[in-house]
């Protein structure tokens, strides 16, 4: 690594927004509804990772065995009530602290993109009035992988046309700093992302950056 940074790639759920806690409320209705124990400790693990391996660590605490079909009906499932929540955001829920970093971030002419596994991501960033705003999506329907493999960070590196080495990713899942690690980026965590022993910058917020770019260039 030791180029200089040029552009930032964010993870969207629990990073521009709190739609974690929405995946949360779906997963423990769904969970519910079928009678298996689910929790904020198992929901954690669901952080980065795909719906279809989210729902194989829901059916963990599962003694029944579900087909492959009865599967797919469950995860749609999942995602039409997640869906319903995402559908009541509005731009209200991108926070001041996030705003005002990704305009700062802009300003200082910083490259941006979005580098998540969800395949809601269009929708979530048109609810909250960043339809427009990012240089580069790359999201749970151009990738194959899910993180900890790199391939949907380095997707984003490449439509903004920037080697791995010159991007900050952004995360809150270990899978996420996993991930960024495996695609040699740096990476900056926050949450249980910023416990990880591989990430580069732990950060409680994501205006803790600009101090991070910051002392970058003048490194
Ligand atoms: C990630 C979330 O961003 O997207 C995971 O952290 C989620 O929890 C994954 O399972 C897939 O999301 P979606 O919206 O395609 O079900
Ligand atoms: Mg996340």
């Amino acid at each position: 690594m030791n180029e200089k940074i040029e552009g930032i790639i964010f993870d969207l759920d629990g990073v521009i927004c709190s739609t974690d806690q929405y995946h949360y409320q779906a997963w423990k209705s769904l969970a519910d509804s079928l009678g298996i124990y689910f929790d904020k400790k198992i929901n954690d693990r669901l952080r980065g990772v795909s719906r279809a391996e989210s729902l194989e660590i829901v059916l963990e605490n599962s003694d029944k065995v579900y087909s492959d079909e009865q599967k797919a009906a469950l995860a749609e499932r999942k995602n039409d009530m997640y869906v319903q929540l995402i559908r009541q955001m509005t731009p209200d829920d991108l926070s001041d602290d996030v705003r005002m970093t990704l305009q700062e971030l802009r300003r200082r002419g910083y490259r941006l993109a979005i580098g998540s596994s969800s395949k809601n991501t269009r929708t979530i960033l048109r609810q909250i009035g960043l339809g427009d705003f990012f240089d580069a999506v790359s999201d749970g329907t151009n990738i194959t992988h899910s993180k900890p493999d790199p391939e949907v960070f380095l997707k984003a590196a490449e439509m903004l046309r920037l080697n791995a080495g010159s991007c900050i990713v952004v995360q809150d899942a270990r899978a996420g700093i996993e991930a960024a690690a495996n695609g040699h980026f740096y990476s900056a965590g926050v949450g249980e992302a910023a416990t990880d022993p591989r990430v580069t910058w732990p950060i409680r917020k994501i205006s803790d950056l600009l101090g991070i770019v910051n002392s970058q260039s003048r490194s």
